[in-house]
């Protein structure tokens, strides 16, 4: 057994919150687990036993496939997501709740065996616990949407409450002077950064205003009044053509009446909170229609990761913080993370957490769109899970940042990149808009 250190401690809290999370949200009988809600996501049985699969898979055989893991290959190649796509997953002979959960259960047991007996050094030999965290994390988010997809009684209850939000001015926005910053992370500085995060590396950002919070439902609401649907000028050509064949009229799960269908709940859509279930098409034509646009992925990062007083290490000024409002990790006071609340926080609500430019929510409550594709940074390399970003370079995706409410502590920070084809609005998504200057 290898000394345990503080990075010991953090993987297995990664672990444990992120099963944690899982079990609260497959605790459902049968009929729940193996239908399929929708035909975007997968039966919430095949995502169980899917974590189970990759943590084997990672953890306990270093990613080779080929080594017989406690699944019979044919069962394994189930789980394999490149090779079932989701709508496909229903009519698989998976693995039954009873079975999926024993198999997580002994698969986990020997991981945390594994995790002790792991020396440490800089914290690199434990990159691939804290990978597979992320990992089951991010399934999470995705059962998440899956039961917000779901139809029939709310399983799920209200959330937790929120901090009060707070009036600020309409477009309050702040401005970020031109010069250069550090875009990305080094394994250095953020051990468990995921391999497109990585290199840190100098970019010069031209100057830009960006909202200081998210472009809220009140504000949404305007867009949809003044007929922003239906004025093929605030869209691109392809927007245009895709609201026209999807018949987009408002954010899904909103119904003409006002109301919205949260969980389960049939509820007043709330003015104050950050609008989500936008696809990145809508997201652009309302920014067009605000006289505004959508972020890069860079000037999102630098407004949010970037201290311009902070010493540089070398007598000068600027360094990266490692949360927008500083080193301290992500609390109540600073973000809405973790998923209890099962929605954005009004904006406003999180003074404590704004960047050293005045950016306020950008980590947790909704994914921001950014007009950014999906692309490495130069000096990029693939992690152990080499398939995880570089399939999905020059593809069509854009990429979102910051996190939304669903998102477990453990696997976000200011150098995270999520990405999703354009057209996607299950996902909790929303926007920021900025300006040139
Ligand atoms: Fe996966």
């Amino acid at each position: 057994m290898a000394d345990r250190t503080p990075l010991h401690e953090e993987a297995a809290r990664g672990l444990l919150d992120a099963r944690d999370r899982t079990e609260r949200l497959t605790d459902l009988d049968t009929a729940e687990l193996t239908a399929q809600h929708s035909p975007l996501m997968s039966p919430l049985v095949w995502d169980l036993a899917h974590i189970g699969q990759q943590e084997d898979l990672w953890l306990l055989r270093g990613g080779d496939s080929r080594a017989q893991g406690r699944l019979s290959a044919d069962v394994e190649r189930l789980y394999d997501a490149f090779e079932h796509p989701r709508a496909t997953r229903v009519s698989l002979p998976l693995l039954g709740a009873p079975e999926a959960r024993r198999y997580l259960g002994d698969v986990r047991g020997q991981v945390l065996e594994g995790l002790d007996a792991t020396a440490v050094t800089d914290g690199r030999e434990l990159f691939a616990f804290a990978m597979v965290a992320q990992h089951e994390q991010q399934h999470v988010e995705t059962m998440t949407a899956t039961h917000q997809l779901r139809v029939g009684e709310p399983l799920l209850g209200a959330g937790a409450p929120l901090p009060p939000g707070r009036a600020l001015p309409p477009d309050d926005a702040v401005l970020v002077p031109a010069g250069p910053f550090t875009l990305g992370v080094d394994g250095a500085d953020e051990p468990w950064s995921l391999d497109n995060e990585r290199p840190a590396h100098t970019v010069d950002v031209a100057a830009f205003r960006i909202g200081r919070v998210p472009v809220t439902n009140a504000e949404w609401q305007r867009f949809v009044e003044a007929g922003g649907y239906d004025d093929p000028h605030h869209w691109s050509e392809r927007g245009w053509a895709h609201r026209v064949e999807a018949g987009l009229e408002r954010p899904l799960f909103w119904s003409a009446d006002g109301s919205r269908r949260r969980f389960g709940i049939v509820e007043e859509v709330p003015p104050d909170e950050p609008v989500q279930h936008v696809c990145f098409f809508e997201a652009e034509a309302y920014a067009a229609w605000a006289g505004a646009r959508l972020p890069t992925e860079v000037e999102w990062e630098k407004a949010c990761a970037w201290d311009p007083e902070a010493p540089d290490g070398r007598g000068g000024h600027g360094a990266r913080r490692r949360w927008p409002w500083g080193a301290a990790a992500p609390t109540s006071a600073h973000a809405n993370l973790g998923g209890d609340a099962l929605r954005p926080a009004p904006v406003g609500a999180y003074p404590a957490g704004a960047s050293a430019y005045g950016v306020e929510q950008t980590i947790g409550d909704v994914w921001e769109w950014t007009t950014s594709d999906i692309t490495p940074w130069p000096g990029f390399a693939p992690m152990l899970y080499a398939d995880y970003s570089a399939p999905f370079f020059g593809g069509d995706y854009k990429v979102l940042r910051g996190g939304s409410w669903a998102v477990g502590a453990p696997s976000l920070r200011p150098s995270f990149r999520n990405w999703d084809h354009p057209v996607r609005r299950q996902i909790f998504s929303g926007l920021r808009l900025a300006w040139d200057v």
